[in-house]
């Protein structure tokens, strides 16, 4: 056994978790169920849960009966709903494809819905021993530190070299002892924030307990900085109070939202406006800043006062005349909600 799995297992007969509810009797059914619930939420919050979910739904052939709204109703506060709903069509797929038992082979077992390598891994190691290998996120961690590995585990090199290491560290025997062994690691001392190093079994050989920055380690998400792009709106308001609005194309930010008509750059702004206008009063309203994720529109909207009644419409049916407080039928940009709110305060 390598010297890294046995300090962790040393540590883990004194120190680890043993009583976890489904650590009792651990079948892949009660496991894998576990291990879904315990993807996004803490320990503490998912053991009622956990203990309500098997009285209905003990085994795998009473959770494939059930209704999708039964399931769901025991899922009522844990959240990232898609989970229960994958829980339950997985179940299906197992007792109408695989004989109702679970696959035993990490790739078939990956293959099912909602499971990914790492739960794969925690439920082959934890019910049935096999020496596979997790990575969730306090495994990452424990790994980045020891081996001071640079870089955001979401860049697929980084991922690839925390695998490499998790395989590596794997004992021969007691896999499934090893892999609550890190998983209570990552959660009880090499806490994110308060790495507890002096108790730590694996401090000798961690590369960050030796630099003293544990902190540094895994790298964060590389903040993106956005491109911007700069366009201008045209707000036309009527001497009625209203303002015109024009359907966004069907793709797209704000596809088939109502928003202002946009130009590129003041220039054909104004053109488009004169063209159809006689203009009495134009300004700039405050400038809109809007944060997509894949840049930031920097939006300058143009008010227009026109003097006289307006109803021309330069594209049939793609605008309107919309007054402040009518119902209206379609769904509005955000721009046109900050700006159609401004105006009211005027
Ligand atoms: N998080 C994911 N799996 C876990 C387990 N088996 N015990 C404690 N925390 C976990």
């Amino acid at each position: 056994m390598t010297n890294f799995a046995e300090r962790v297992l040393t540590w883990y007969d004194q120190h680890g978790r043993k009583h976890l509810p489904w650590q009792h009797n651990p079948t892949p059914y009660r496991v894998w169920v576990s291990e879904i619930m315990l993807q996004q939420t803490q320990v503490a919050t998912v053991i009622p849960y956990y203990q309500r979910f098997m009285a209905s739904f003990p085994d795998l052939p009473m959770l494939a009966a059930a209704s999708t709204d039964q399931v769901l109703k025991h899922w009522e506060g844990l959240g990232y709903y898609s989970r229960a709903r994958n829980l339950h069509r997985c179940a299906q797929v197992i007792r109408d494809q695989y004989q109702g038992r679970f696959p035993t082979d990490r790739e078939t077992v990956m293959s099912l819905p909602g499971i990914g390598r790492s739960t794969a891994g925690a439920m082959l190691s934890l019910a049935l021993g096999q020496k596979q290998a997790i990575l969730d996120g306090n495994v990452k961690r424990v790994l980045a530190r020891y081996h001071a590995i640079d870089g955001y585990p979401g860049q697929s090199a980084v991922q690839q070299r925390l695998w490499q290491y998790a395989e590596q560290h794997l004992p021969d025997q007691r896999n499934a002892a090893y892999t609550q062994a890190m998983m209570d690691l990552g959660a009880l001392l090499c806490t994110r924030s308060k790495p507890a190093c002096l108790l730590c079994p694996l401090r000798d050989g961690c590369q960050a307990a030796r630099q003293g920055n544990p902190h540094d380690y895994p790298g964060r998400k590389p903040a993106r900085i956005l491109p911007e792009k700069s366009r201008f709106a045209l707000v036309l308001r009527n001497p009625a109070g209203e303002i015109l609005l024009e359907q966004r194309p069907p793709t797209g930010i704000w596809g088939g939202l109502w928003s202002f008509p946009e130009f590129p750059d003041r220039q054909q702004a104004l053109a488009a406006l004169t063209a159809q206008h006689p203009v009495a009063d134009l300004h700039e309203l405050p400038l809109q800043v809007h944060p997509f994720s894949h840049y930031r529109l920097k939006l300058q909207p143009l008010l227009a006062d026109l003097g006289m009644s307006e109803t021309g419409i330069m594209e049939a049916g793609r605008q309107l005349w919309y007054k402040a407080g009518i119902e209206f039928g379609g769904g509005l940009s955000s721009a046109a909600q900050q700006l159609l709110k401004l105006l009211e305060n005027h």
